[in-house]
């Protein structure tokens, strides 16, 4: 049923998709970005190698539900084995919708290992380890990019048509080199050179901030789909005002109201999710992003630091249980 969808969407020029983002992307905030309108959303990525070795945590981080669906999960890793033997043992019979592999991250141990953007300088491996998933595997399956690896090695044009070669079903770019992190301004142009390379559908990742800005990436690209990461921290409406200003040219911004309310929903579904003391850990830096801009912020966020329970933080709020 979630693989149905997903391929249905990646046909529509509609496909929204929440970015996979490690240590945001968990299962509460997935089940937010979802129920705010986002089409697809992905996993944090998750280490194949973990999984193969029987990870506990990594095991956990593969939890997905009903509500969520389409959902596909991000892998990372450097060996064809490994990635296809834990897509055999963990992936295929799950409810995810798609397998997605982690061919950009930029983080030093990441790329230690030779995974994550560092695939992006051993193209052979990236192939082998595409073929091999798709043999195992009938679930979609998409690579995420960046352009390159530095500025003299820009190769995402090439590097997509052999992913595509390798029986890839779908591209996402996220054009920034992996030297530039995170600095810069990404390369929308790359987004259009790799679109009219390649015959699969592909995604555009970077500098989409606004309902404004989802428009603008798409026609400049003719990208499939966009996908949306640091946008949606503390604003995840913006998949619905992207939709409603594709719609009627216009969208509206939550009140204070609902962003407090918003919060209490996300953070009993984080209590739900883990135990208290961690729930609320995690969801200081959620509570910090969805109070940015309200009249009361710096007094909000000066308490919730040192809150420990769910009273005090709907206290600090101003609002009831
Ligand atoms: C905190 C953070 C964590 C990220 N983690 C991942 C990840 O696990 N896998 C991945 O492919 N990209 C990851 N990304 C990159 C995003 O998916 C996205 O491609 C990038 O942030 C550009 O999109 P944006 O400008 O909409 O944020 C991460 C980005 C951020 C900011």
């Amino acid at each position: 049923m979630q693989k149905n969808k997903l391929l249905e969407n990646m046909k529509n020029r509609n496909y929204t998709a929440l970015a996979p983002m490690a240590g945001i992307t968990d299962l509460p905030f997935r089940i937010t970005c979802k129920r705010c309108g986002a089409d697809v959303v992905y996993t944090e990525m998750i280490s194949a190698k973990a999984l193969y070795y029987k990870n506990e945590k990594s095991i956990k981080m593969l939890r997905t539900t009903d509500e969520e669906c389409p959902c596909v999960v991000q892998l990372f890793g450097s060996e064809a084995d490994v990635m296809s033997s834990a897509v055999e043992s963990y992936i295929n019979n799950s409810d995810f919708a798609g397998i997605d592999i982690n061919m950009g991250c930029p983080v030093p141990k990441v790329v230690k290992s030779g995974e994550g953007s560092a695939l992006m300088r051993t193209p052979e491996k990236a192939y082998d380890i595409v073929r091999a998933v798709k043999d195992v595997s009938g679930l979609p399956l998409s690579v995420k990019i960046r352009s390159g690896w530095n500025e003299n090695e820009i190769n995402a044009v090439e590097f997509s048509c052999l992913m595509q070669k390798a029986g890839a079903d779908l591209i996402i770019v996220h054009p920034r080199t992996r030297e530039q992190f995170f600095s810069g301004h990404s390369d929308w142009s790359i987004i259009k050179e790799i679109k009219d390379s390649i015959d699969i559908p592909l995604i555009a990742s970077g500098d989409i901030t606004s309902p404004e800005t989802a428009e603008d990436i798409l026609r400049l690209t003719d990208a499939d789909g966009i996908m949306i990461g640091r946008a949606a921290m503390g604003n995840p409406w913006i998949f619905s005002q992207i939709k409603q200003y594709k719609k009627d040219g216009c969208y509206a911004k939550p009140s204070a109201d609902e962003i407090k309310q918003q919060i209490k929903i996300h953070l009993d579904m984080a209590l739900a999710d883990c135990i208290e003391r961690y729930a609320i850990a995690n969801m200081r830096k959620h509570i910090f992003w969805y109070t940015k801009g309200l009249p009361d912020s710096n007094k909000i966020r000066n308490q919730i630091s040192s809150a420990e329970s769910r009273k005090e933080i709907l206290d600090i709020l101003d609002i009831t249980s």
